[in-house]
Protein backbone atom coordinates (compact mmCIF):
# COMPACT_ATOMS: atom_id res chain seq x y z
CA UNK A 1 0.00 0.00 0.00
CA UNK A 2 1.57 3.25 -0.82
CA UNK A 3 0.78 6.06 1.69
CA UNK A 4 0.97 9.97 1.35
CA UNK A 5 1.88 12.29 3.75
CA UNK A 6 0.28 15.56 4.65
CA UNK A 7 3.30 18.58 4.84
CA UNK A 8 2.92 18.53 8.98
CA UNK A 9 3.66 15.06 8.66
CA UNK A 10 6.44 15.52 6.33
CA UNK A 11 7.92 17.60 9.08
CA UNK A 12 7.57 15.54 11.83
CA UNK A 13 10.15 12.88 9.81
CA UNK A 14 12.69 15.76 9.30
CA UNK A 15 14.23 14.70 13.00
CA UNK A 16 14.96 11.56 11.68
CA UNK A 17 16.33 12.59 8.93
CA UNK A 18 18.43 14.98 10.54
CA UNK A 19 19.60 12.71 12.93
CA UNK A 20 20.58 9.48 10.17
CA UNK A 21 22.46 12.46 8.45
CA UNK A 22 24.32 13.81 11.27
CA UNK A 23 25.64 10.28 12.68
CA UNK A 24 26.80 8.94 9.06
CA UNK A 25 28.82 11.91 8.88
CA UNK A 26 30.32 11.78 12.55
CA UNK A 27 30.95 7.94 11.64
CA UNK A 28 32.72 8.04 7.97
CA UNK A 29 34.74 10.61 9.81
CA UNK A 30 35.45 8.53 12.54
CA UNK A 31 36.69 5.15 10.33
CA UNK A 32 40.17 5.52 9.65
CA UNK A 33 42.20 2.88 8.60
CA UNK A 34 42.00 0.47 11.86
CA UNK A 35 38.86 1.11 12.91
CA UNK A 36 36.97 -2.17 13.96
CA UNK A 37 33.87 -2.38 11.93
CA UNK A 38 32.41 -4.05 15.36
CA UNK A 39 33.29 -0.38 16.87
CA UNK A 40 31.13 1.45 14.15
CA UNK A 41 28.10 -0.42 14.86
CA UNK A 42 28.68 0.32 18.77
CA UNK A 43 29.50 3.72 18.50
CA UNK A 44 26.07 3.64 15.95
CA UNK A 45 24.62 1.90 19.21
CA UNK A 46 25.74 5.10 21.82
CA UNK A 47 24.42 7.84 19.19
CA UNK A 48 21.02 5.88 18.86
CA UNK A 49 20.85 5.55 22.56
CA UNK A 50 21.89 9.04 23.32
CA UNK A 51 19.66 10.60 20.47
CA UNK A 52 16.59 8.14 22.04
CA UNK A 53 16.04 6.86 18.52
CA UNK A 54 15.03 3.13 17.45
CA UNK A 55 16.57 1.18 15.24
CA UNK A 56 15.36 -0.11 12.20
CA UNK A 57 17.95 -2.89 11.55
CA UNK A 58 18.33 -4.86 14.88
CA UNK A 59 15.67 -7.07 15.13
CA UNK A 60 14.71 -6.82 11.23
CA UNK A 61 14.77 -10.07 9.45
CA UNK A 62 13.36 -9.78 6.25
CA UNK A 63 13.29 -13.08 3.69
CA UNK A 64 16.32 -11.85 2.15
CA UNK A 65 18.54 -11.57 5.01
CA UNK A 66 18.90 -15.04 7.58
CA UNK A 67 17.68 -14.69 10.80
CA UNK A 68 17.62 -10.96 12.83
CA UNK A 69 20.22 -8.46 11.16
CA UNK A 70 21.52 -8.20 14.86
CA UNK A 71 23.54 -5.05 14.32
CA UNK A 72 22.42 -1.18 13.87
CA UNK A 73 24.30 -0.34 10.78
CA UNK A 74 24.88 -1.94 7.54
CA UNK A 75 28.74 -2.24 6.91
CA UNK A 76 30.16 -3.26 3.52
CA UNK A 77 33.74 -3.36 2.33
CA UNK A 78 35.35 -3.41 -0.95
CA UNK A 79 33.40 -6.58 -2.93
CA UNK A 80 30.29 -5.84 -0.07
CA UNK A 81 27.88 -3.44 -1.09
CA UNK A 82 24.66 -3.71 0.41
CA UNK A 83 23.60 -5.37 4.03
CA UNK A 84 27.34 -5.78 4.77
CA UNK A 85 26.86 -7.47 8.60
CA UNK A 86 29.36 -5.78 10.87
CA UNK A 87 32.09 -8.24 11.95
CA UNK A 88 35.74 -8.55 13.31
CA UNK A 89 37.99 -6.60 10.49
CA UNK A 90 39.51 -3.93 10.94
CA UNK A 91 39.46 -0.78 8.20
CA UNK A 92 42.97 -1.04 5.75
CA UNK A 93 44.16 1.23 3.84
CA UNK A 94 42.49 1.87 0.77
CA UNK A 95 39.30 -0.05 1.98
CA UNK A 96 36.18 1.30 -0.14
CA UNK A 97 33.39 1.38 3.05
CA UNK A 98 29.84 2.11 2.82
CA UNK A 99 27.61 2.46 5.74
CA UNK A 100 23.87 2.53 5.50
CA UNK A 101 21.68 3.30 8.87
CA UNK A 102 17.94 3.91 9.38
CA UNK A 103 16.27 4.41 12.44
CA UNK A 104 13.09 6.16 13.09
CA UNK A 105 12.69 8.83 15.82
CA UNK A 106 8.84 9.51 17.36
CA UNK A 107 7.86 6.98 14.87
CA UNK A 108 9.25 8.04 11.48
CA UNK A 109 11.72 6.20 9.56
CA UNK A 110 14.72 7.52 7.41
CA UNK A 111 17.19 5.72 5.66
CA UNK A 112 20.51 6.56 4.37
CA UNK A 113 23.72 5.54 2.92
CA UNK A 114 27.02 6.52 1.54
CA UNK A 115 30.03 5.40 0.46
CA UNK A 116 34.04 5.94 0.71
CA UNK A 117 37.78 5.20 0.85
CA UNK A 118 39.77 5.16 3.91
CA UNK A 119 43.30 6.26 3.54
CA UNK A 120 44.44 5.76 0.16
CA UNK A 121 42.34 6.17 -2.66
CA UNK A 122 42.21 4.17 -6.25
CA UNK A 123 41.16 6.81 -8.79
CA UNK A 124 38.51 3.81 -10.09
CA UNK A 125 36.85 3.74 -6.48
CA UNK A 126 36.60 7.49 -6.16
CA UNK A 127 34.84 7.74 -9.84
CA UNK A 128 32.75 4.50 -8.97
CA UNK A 129 31.81 6.67 -5.31
CA UNK A 130 31.24 9.49 -7.92
CA UNK A 131 29.30 8.11 -10.12
CA UNK A 132 26.63 6.35 -7.77
CA UNK A 133 26.43 9.97 -6.11
CA UNK A 134 25.82 11.69 -9.44
CA UNK A 135 22.90 8.87 -9.98
CA UNK A 136 21.54 9.48 -6.89
CA UNK A 137 21.15 13.21 -7.53
CA UNK A 138 20.07 12.59 -11.06
CA UNK A 139 17.14 10.68 -9.51
CA UNK A 140 16.15 13.00 -6.80
CA UNK A 141 15.93 16.02 -9.22
CA UNK A 142 13.73 13.44 -11.42
CA UNK A 143 11.65 12.86 -8.08
CA UNK A 144 9.38 15.56 -8.87
CA UNK A 145 5.45 15.54 -8.39
CA UNK A 146 3.46 14.97 -11.80
CA UNK A 147 6.29 12.52 -13.12
CA UNK A 148 5.73 8.44 -12.60
CA UNK A 149 8.44 6.41 -10.52
CA UNK A 150 10.22 5.51 -13.89
CA UNK A 151 11.09 8.93 -14.02
CA UNK A 152 13.56 8.23 -11.20
CA UNK A 153 14.51 4.70 -12.53
CA UNK A 154 15.67 6.13 -15.76
CA UNK A 155 17.37 8.99 -14.34
CA UNK A 156 19.59 6.40 -12.40
CA UNK A 157 20.01 4.52 -15.30
CA UNK A 158 21.22 7.06 -17.68
CA UNK A 159 24.29 8.26 -15.00
CA UNK A 160 25.14 4.40 -14.76
CA UNK A 161 24.93 3.35 -18.64
CA UNK A 162 27.31 6.70 -19.26
CA UNK A 163 29.70 5.26 -17.41
CA UNK A 164 29.25 1.82 -18.96
CA UNK A 165 27.98 -0.29 -15.58
CA UNK A 166 25.55 -2.51 -15.90
CA UNK A 167 22.46 -2.73 -13.58
CA UNK A 168 21.11 -5.22 -10.83
CA UNK A 169 17.27 -4.40 -10.29
CA UNK A 170 17.00 -7.06 -7.45
CA UNK A 171 17.25 -4.34 -4.72
CA UNK A 172 16.64 -0.54 -4.62
CA UNK A 173 14.60 2.40 -3.66
CA UNK A 174 11.40 1.94 -1.57
CA UNK A 175 8.43 3.87 0.43
CA UNK A 176 10.04 4.84 4.03
CA UNK A 177 7.74 5.88 6.92
CA UNK A 178 6.22 4.12 9.72
CA UNK A 179 8.28 1.29 8.76
CA UNK A 180 11.75 1.12 6.91
CA UNK A 181 10.70 -0.77 3.41
CA UNK A 182 7.04 0.47 2.08
CA UNK A 183 5.76 0.70 -1.58
CA UNK A 184 6.56 1.73 -3.97
CA UNK A 185 9.62 -0.21 -5.18
CA UNK A 186 11.94 1.94 -7.21
CA UNK A 187 14.06 0.19 -9.45
CA UNK A 188 17.55 1.32 -10.38
CA UNK A 189 16.68 0.43 -14.27
CA UNK A 190 13.57 1.04 -15.80
CA UNK A 191 11.49 4.02 -18.16
CA UNK A 192 10.48 7.06 -17.62
CA UNK A 193 6.38 7.50 -17.98
CA UNK A 194 6.14 4.21 -16.28
CA UNK A 195 5.01 2.98 -13.16
CA UNK A 196 3.67 4.72 -9.74
CA UNK A 197 2.40 8.71 -10.41
CA UNK A 198 4.85 10.48 -7.93
CA UNK A 199 2.40 12.96 -5.97
CA UNK A 200 3.06 15.22 -3.47
CA UNK A 201 3.45 13.55 -0.36
CA UNK A 202 5.15 10.26 -1.31
CA UNK A 203 8.19 9.80 0.39
CA UNK A 204 10.79 7.41 -0.75
CA UNK A 205 14.51 5.65 -0.13
CA UNK A 206 16.44 6.44 -3.74
CA UNK A 207 19.35 4.50 -4.02
CA UNK A 208 21.85 3.70 -6.63
CA UNK A 209 24.78 1.10 -6.47
CA UNK A 210 26.87 -0.26 -8.93
CA UNK A 211 29.79 -2.76 -9.45
CA UNK A 212 32.86 -2.11 -11.08
CA UNK A 213 32.54 -5.18 -13.68
CA UNK A 214 29.12 -7.19 -13.06
CA UNK A 215 25.98 -6.72 -11.67
CA UNK A 216 25.23 -10.18 -10.06
CA UNK A 217 25.50 -10.17 -6.22
CA UNK A 218 26.55 -13.48 -4.16
CA UNK A 219 25.01 -14.14 -0.41
CA UNK A 220 28.35 -14.13 1.92
CA UNK A 221 27.58 -17.61 3.51
CA UNK A 222 29.24 -17.03 6.65
CA UNK A 223 26.61 -14.59 7.79
CA UNK A 224 23.67 -14.98 5.40
CA UNK A 225 23.23 -11.42 4.92
CA UNK A 226 26.36 -9.59 3.53
CA UNK A 227 25.75 -8.92 -0.41
CA UNK A 228 28.63 -9.15 -2.35
CA UNK A 229 30.18 -9.04 -6.34
CA UNK A 230 29.82 -12.37 -7.57
CA UNK A 231 33.52 -11.48 -9.63
CA UNK A 232 35.20 -9.95 -6.57
CA UNK A 233 35.07 -6.64 -8.17
CA UNK A 234 34.02 -3.74 -5.52
CA UNK A 235 30.78 -1.97 -5.38
CA UNK A 236 29.27 1.42 -3.83
CA UNK A 237 25.95 2.67 -3.03
CA UNK A 238 24.80 6.19 -2.19
CA UNK A 239 21.05 6.39 -0.71
CA UNK A 240 18.95 9.28 0.49
CA UNK A 241 15.41 9.61 1.90
CA UNK A 242 13.25 12.27 -0.32
CA UNK A 243 10.02 13.75 -0.12
CA UNK A 244 7.90 14.47 -2.92
CA UNK A 245 6.32 18.44 -2.40
CA UNK A 246 4.33 20.57 -4.35
CA UNK A 247 7.65 22.29 -5.14
CA UNK A 248 9.43 19.66 -5.86
CA UNK A 249 12.07 16.70 -4.03
CA UNK A 250 13.33 17.41 -0.14
CA UNK A 251 16.35 15.81 1.00
CA UNK A 252 15.40 14.56 4.19
CA UNK A 253 18.98 12.74 5.52
CA UNK A 254 20.72 16.05 3.35
CA UNK A 255 24.22 16.00 4.64
CA UNK A 256 25.43 19.02 2.78
CA UNK A 257 24.55 21.26 5.28
CA UNK A 258 27.35 19.65 7.46
CA UNK A 259 30.92 19.87 6.67
CA UNK A 260 31.25 17.12 4.58
N1 LIG B 1 18.84 0.30 4.70
C1 LIG B 1 18.94 -0.75 3.73
C2 LIG B 1 18.26 -0.21 2.52
O1 LIG B 1 18.81 0.71 2.03
C3 LIG B 1 18.39 -2.04 4.22
C4 LIG B 1 19.25 -2.72 5.21
S1 LIG B 1 18.46 -4.07 5.81
C5 LIG B 1 19.44 -4.67 6.99
O2 LIG B 1 17.17 -0.46 2.12
F1 LIG B 1 18.73 -5.49 7.68
F2 LIG B 1 20.47 -5.20 6.42
F3 LIG B 1 19.88 -3.77 7.77
CO1 LIG C 1 17.01 1.81 1.70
Amino acid sequence: MIELRTPAEIDEMRPAGRFVAETLATLRDETRVGTNLLQIDRRAHELIRRAGAESCYLDYAPSFGSGPFGYVICTSVNDAVLHGRPYDYAVKDGDLVTLDFAVSIDGWVADSAVSFVVGTPRDEDLKLIETTERALDAGIAAAQPGGKVGDISAAIAAVAHGEGLSINTDFGGHGVGRTMHGDPHIPNNGRAGRGFPLKPGLVVAIEPWFLHTTDKLVTDDRDGWTLRSADGSRGAHSEHTIAITADGPVVLTDRSFLSQ
